[in-house]
């Protein structure tokens, strides 16, 4: 977006507070003033997001980075306070601004920016973007949410997870940014850890680098986000206070838990997050609900974080351990699942989104009569899918749908009430997207065991790219979207299969 000079010069006018509130705030008596501050290049590397929509308001995300890759983590920044201000607007030329802001940017939190705007129309489109000295952002575009009690005819959204650097960057994002999304839900493994990682610093910067992408920077200035987790973000497998058990801290419990402060602060200090998601320490809730109207609830769950430990490692499946059966399990620990028990209960909404990490469905990768299976996903905590699958099947909710990622393929699972018996009832329908870009070495055990699972309706696990779900009062629609070659940009993503639930009957079917 250009704007002339004389243009753009008075359109700052209309920036809070004018040129005044540019000055520096002093974050430590003795740091300098930065009356003007001036950055060795546009501190706006890292791009602009939006996230977490209501019918009224969205929360605005920005990192002050001039230097992206600065190695104290603090992105070339100085040790004090900056003020940045936000401008929203109803168009893209900024004609008409209908709030404008400003938040301080801290060093504690590597001058990050999370402007919770209120005051919005629903269902509206608009454009917003950052100013801090004479620097300006580039222009995002965001939606709201629609009104509590609305009957929108339509919610589409783009289902993502899996962005690992080394497999692609990011043909997915580039082919999913051309549509017309009204949010995006990320189901986890948004970063890669990296061999080592442990300090801030460290997660800090891993994160500046996958925000170096232009693909994954256009999506967000797209869309609002609505992100979770799972375990890349912090490390592979790990569960509650417990490491993976070849990690070096997984014997110093303290040490892990400060890796995982460190690893949650980066997370929230990266994306769209509202202040309730704000980590203290190692801790951080990140399960919350979002409502579009009478027509989808969206339950975004954490599994990680509260989880008993794998009883297993074995890859990509091993024979089912008995303790799965273990009621002193959890997934989800008990606040959580009475959480999402009464956001089910008391849903105004036609669907039921339930959006969380690993795959929900038994998947046995063993032909003889042995189940064999993964204990990281839902099947390691058998205990806790029947809780849910039961909840559903004696309460009734409207139309639930799972949605899950983590496992780098696509699948449409129907998830049955007692997955021994073949005949049982549907509980529900699962759509596993596949990955933005993470590769699935195990592709071919997934293959062979195909004819072992009845209830999957469909695999792909050698493709990446992304999921539009288009959710009408009729009909939850999942369009699995691939693309050729996930390391090329330019490559193309084409339709691979489509598939949809009728409302009021779980179970998907080819659409
Ligand atoms: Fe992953």
């Amino acid at each position: 977006m250009s704007l002339s000079l004389a243009t753009s010069r008075r359109r700052f006018l209309t920036w809070t507070g004018g040129a005044a509130a540019t000055a520096a705030i002093y974050g430590f008596s003795t740091a300098p003033a930065w009356a003007e501050p001036r950055f060795p290049q546009n501190p706006f590397t890292l791009g602009i997001a939006s996230g977490d929509p209501t019918p009224d308001g969205i929360v605005l995300w920005t990192r002050l980075a001039p230097e992206p890759q600065a190695a104290d983590g603090r992105g070339g920044m100085p040790p004090y306070q900056l003020q940045v201000n936000w401008q929203i607007a109803a168009d893209p030329e900024f004609r008409t601004v209908v709030k404008a802001g400003s938040e301080v940017a801290t060093p504690e939190l590597a001058h990050s920016v999370h402007a919770e705007v209120v005051g919005l129309n629903p269902s509206s489109d608009y454009w917003f973007r950052f100013r801090v000295g004479s620097e300006e952002s580039q222009v995002g575009h965001t939606r709201t949410a629609p009104a509590a009690g609305s009957d929108p005819g339509k919610v589409t959204f783009g289902l993502a997870s899996c962005q690992s650097w080394a497999g692609g960057r990011y043909a997915a994002y580039r082919t999913m940014a051309q549509e017309d999304l009204d949010l995006v839900v990320h189901v986890g493994d948004y970063t890669y850890e990296g061999r080592n990682h442990e300090s801030l610093a460290d997660f800090r910067n891993n994160h500046a680098k996958y925000k170096s992408s232009p693909d994954l920077q256009a999506a967000h200035a797209r869309f609002p986000f609505v992100v979770t987790f799972d375990d890349h973000e912090v490390e592979n497998n790990w569960a509650a206070g417990m490491s993976q058990p070849d990690n070096e801290a997984s014997n110093e419990p303290q040490r892990f838990l400060q890796l995982r402060a460190n690893a949650f602060q980066a997370y929230y200090e990266h994306l769209p997050l509202r202040r309730p998601q704000r980590p203290t320490g190692p801790d951080m809730v990140l399960y919350r609900g979002l409502d579009y109207g009478n027509l989808a609830r969206f339950h975004v769950l954490d599994t990680r974080q509260y989880r008993s430990d794998q009883l297993t490692e074995n890859f990509p499946g091993g024979p089912q351990h008995p303790d799965v059966y273990d009621p002193s399990r959890t997934l989800m620990v008990d606040a959580q699942e009475q959480w999402l028990f009464q956001g089910l209960a008391s849903s105004p909404a036609r669907w039921n989104v339930i959006a969380q990490q690993t795959m929900m469905a038994q998947y046995d990768y063993d032909p003889s009569e042995v189940l064999s299976v993964n204990h990281d996903q839902w099947d390691g905590y058998v205990v806790s899918r029947n809780r849910l699958t039961n909840f559903i099947h004696q309460q009734n909710p409207a139309n639930p749908v799972i949605l899950s990622g983590d496992w780098h393929a696509a699948f449409v699972n129907d998830v049955l009430l007692d997955f021994a018996d073949p005949a049982s009832k549907i509980v529900t329908t699962e759509f596993v997207g596949t990955s933005i870009s993470s590769g699935c070495g195990w592709a071919q055990s997934i293959k062979n065991a195909l004819p072992n699972n009845p209830h999957t309706r469909y695999i792909n696990p050698d493709k990446r790219g992304w999921t539009r779900c288009t959710v009408t009062p009729e009909e939850f629609r999942s369009d699995y979207l691939t693309v050729a070659a996930a390391a090329d940009t330019t490559s193309p993503a084409v339709l691979d299969a489509s598939f949809a639930v009728s409302n009021g009957r779980p179970g998907a079917q080819r659409a």
